[in-house]
């Protein structure tokens, strides 16, 4: 992969042998957009992609000139004030109140590797070789503002990574209002938008909607990337499918207020951006301090959505997430929320957790309920250490008995938040987000502790050091259950309100900085209320993140088939719970609970001692083949085949990297009588290798099975052998195809 600059014409070329981004410095010393798509051989000249005709009503640069109107022309990160009057990529705000700026070229250097953003999380190398990036000093000539635009691009996939950093070198202090991470203009309109959308207990349903005129945005505003909308977006071309035509993922590497969007202009010229939410954002840069923007993601693909996915699966597994736990499959673990909820004693927890064990399950895990006086969601919060009624022995003794049954443990927090009934809020009821003589909403009667603030942060990790220390915890599941309201913090000026958001989940990174530094191995889980804070930012920190508190399996298709847009299969929490389903109140056989968690990290959320005799052989069933199949679900390529968004049937699969062995996981919400014939076409396999179908015995090559199709034909008539339980509605099948012995 190479970055080449052409003098003569000024022009940048980004490209690996699948994909091209070309760049060039404009007249005016800005940035243009030149071109964005599939990789085309390099040449000293490219301008002629830099169209300029008059426009009536446009304004001009120059005097005398009537073509030079950044209104019309593509640029990479367009300024407040100028000839375009779209939505720019920053804008400053300055001692005289202008809020105009004009960042031209100044120089720039291009090097291996990548380098890493401070204080934020971002996507990595681990030589020089995987990556080269580009960086452009652009500088205001008035404010004295320098600018520096990191552009990053991977050897092995279609990715480029982007971010900007600005250096006050004047005399005064301005405010950034808005700095983008991303901003790509590109020459049409002819995509469709895709985003992830939904809400509590149903995020990242798939949504989309064709571009048109106007702007298009997700976005939040809740202080967490949220269940709303997930900070991800994809531009496909309307005939593009899961298997072709061209795609571009945008995804942001941030867990607090963002915003993607797409500005469509009257002349079809698509804008997208790509940053910090612009509202409720305002940073106050002195004079010799530096801001730097969140890193922004891109990945293009000219075949289509699994191939955009594989990409963002592998940059995301490999080079995002970190640490002891990033290549390793993961434990099969107990959690006892849904099991308990707050109701439990020492030897209930035992007793779940023996069961467990009997059962082949690898780590129990303590949720909510452990610590403080919390009984209930009404105290406790911000006091992390044990409450010896439920736990006469503290959380050492608990993980020393677990410990003892052949088990590692697990322990929940939810360190962000404190109840008002606490030890640490009468000693600090100044340390929660509030705005002065102003009353403070509650979410879960808990309330927001400033982040912003370092002392809250040490306090904060002092008391989970401690517990970490004396007990033996090989997992942390971080929770965190309410958005941000009255954001305003009682440590900042006046003049830097505007950004207690950013440096609230600054304070965020730095905790799991320095948790994840000093307990290397301790796998993390992300949680907030399921999957409100289910972002690149935190698997930066953290490998694997609750997916949903929707543990219904049905609900669960939508969801990790949503999720895996975007999110490797190692990332996604999923557990079997009980049926009835504790969100849905739905019956699913047991079975099916599980052909669904085993494409994800893999857990049970309930007692197991509630369970039959028959159901419990089951249930070791089941997790003698996570144990066997974990490493290849879990890492493997990851195809959809069917959309659960688009009809009654869901079909996935995962092939190993080698291609001898793949699972299919066919589910089917209602069933039907006499259904028609049915097949599918898996992907991914070798085709002139011989698979084995184990589940009728036969064999086929890989490309009859990716273009004949595997047989699925399932229905209340016909000749095949039948096992009772595959019948009825929410039906499920695994097939394990193994290339077949030569
Ligand atoms: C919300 C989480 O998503 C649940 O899994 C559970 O941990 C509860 N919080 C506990 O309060």
């Amino acid at each position: 992969m190479y970055i080449r600059f052409h003098e003569s014409t000024k022009t940048f070329h980004l490209f690996n042998e699948h994909f091209s981004y070309i760049m060039c410095i404009l007249e005016n010393g800005h940035l243009g957009q030149i071109y964005c798509g599939k990789h085309i051989h390099d040449k000293k000249d490219f301008t002629y992609l830099v169209e300029k005709i008059p426009r009536a009503m446009a304004s001009y640069v120059y005097e005398g000139d009537r073509t030079f109107s950044l209104a019309h022309l593509k640029q990479e990160y367009p300024v407040y004030g100028s000839t375009d009057y779209r939505h720019p990529a920053v804008e400053i705000l300055q001692d005289n109140g202008s809020r105009i700026s004009d960042f031209r070229y100044e120089s720039h250097t291009i090097s291996g590797g990548k380098p890493k953003l401070s204080g934020l999380p971002a996507t990595y190398t681990e030589s020089d070789e995987e990556a080269a990036t580009l960086s452009i000093i652009l500088k205001d000539p008035v404010t004295q503002i320098r600018l520096e635009l990191l552009y990053t691009i991977f050897a092995f996939g279609s990715i480029l990574t982007r971010s900007a950093r600005f250096i006050n070198e004047g005399e005064a202090p301005v405010h950034l209002l808005t700095a983008m991470s991303l901003s790509l203009d590109l020459p049409d309109k002819d995509y469709v938008w895709m985003q992830l959308s939904g809400a509590w207990s149903r995020e990242r349903h798939i949504k989309n909607r064709p571009l048109e005129q106007g702007i298009l945005a997700i976005d939040s505003m809740r202080g967490h990337s949220s269940h709303e909308h997930n900070p991800f977006m994809v531009l496909k071309r309307p005939s593009a499918t899961e298997n072709e035509g061209e795609v571009l993922g945008f995804s942001f590497v941030y867990s607090g207020n963002y915003r993607i969007q797409a500005e469509v202009d009257t002349h079809d010229t698509t804008r997208i951006t790509v940053g910090i939410h612009p509202d409720c954002f305002d940073w106050k840069l002195d004079v010799g301090e530096s801001f730097q923007t969140p890193e922004a993601v891109m990945v293009y693909s000219a075949n289509g959505l699994n191939e955009m996915s594989q990409t963002f699966h592998r940059l995301y597994q490999k080079r995002l997430a970190r640490g002891f736990w990033r290549d390793r499959p993961r434990p099969i673990l107990n959690n006892n929320w849904e099991a308990t909820y707050f109701d439990f004693t020492e030897d209930r927890l035992v007793e779940i957790a023996s069961k467990a064990k009997e059962c082949g399950v690898e780590l129990f895990v303590l949720d909510d309920g452990w610590f403080g006086a919390r009984s209930s969601d009404h105290a406790g919060l911000g006091d992390w250490y044990a409450n010896k009624e439920r736990l006469p022995q503290g959380i050492s003794g608990l993980s020393r008995r677990i410990e003892a049954l052949g088990m590692k443990f697990g322990l929940w927090f939810e360190p962000e938040m404190v109840n008002k009934d606490s030890d640490l809020y009468r000693a600090h009821p100044d340390w929660i987000l509030q705005a002065p003589g102003r009353s403070n909403s509650h979410g879960r009667n808990q309330y927001v502790l400033d982040f912003s603030r370092k002392e809250v942060v040490d306090c904060i990790y002092q008391m989970m050091e401690t517990i970490l220390s004396q007990s033996r915890i090989s997992y942390i599941k971080w929770d965190m259950n309410r958005s941000i309201t009255e954001c305003y913090s009682a440590a900042l000026p006046s003049d830097r309100q505007g950004e207690v958001f950013h440096r609230y989940i600054l304070g965020v990174y730095d905790l799991y900085d320095r948790l994840t530094t000093a307990f290397p191995e301790v796998l993390f889980e992300s949680c907030a209320s399921g999957g409100a804070r289910f972002d690149p930012g935190i698997l930066y920190y953290a490998p694997q993140g609750w997916a949903s508190d929707d543990s219904d399996a049905v609900e669960r298709l939508k969801i990790q088939y949503g999720t895996s847009l975007c999110y490797p299969i190692s990332s996604i929490g999923s557990h079997v719970s009980v049926s009835p389903n504790h969100q849905v109140l739905r019956n699913t056989p047991l079975h099916t609970r599980a052909n669904v968690a085993y494409f994800g990290t893999f857990g049970y959320e309930l007692d197991l001692n509630s369970l039959t005799e028959e159901e419990i052989s089951e249930v070791k069933e089941q997790i003698a083949f996570m144990k066997e199949y974990r490493e290849l679900l879990q890492f493997g390529t990851f195809y959809r085949l069917k959309s659960p968004f688009e009809g009654n049937e869901t079909v996935w699969m995962c092939v190993s990297d080698d291609k001898k062995t793949a699972i299919v996981g066919w589910y089917r919400v209602l069933s039907g009588v006499n259904l028609p014939y049915s097949r599918v076409q898996l992907q991914g396999l070798d085709p002139d290798v011989v698979y084995s179908n184990p589940m009728n015995g036969t064999v086929h090559y890989g490309d009859e099975l990716m273009n004949v199709g595997l047989l699925t034909t399932d229905g209340t008539s016909g000749e095949t052998p039948r096992d009772i339980r595959n019948y009825g509605d929410f039906q499920s099948r695994i097939y394990v195809l193994k290339a077949a012995e030569k």
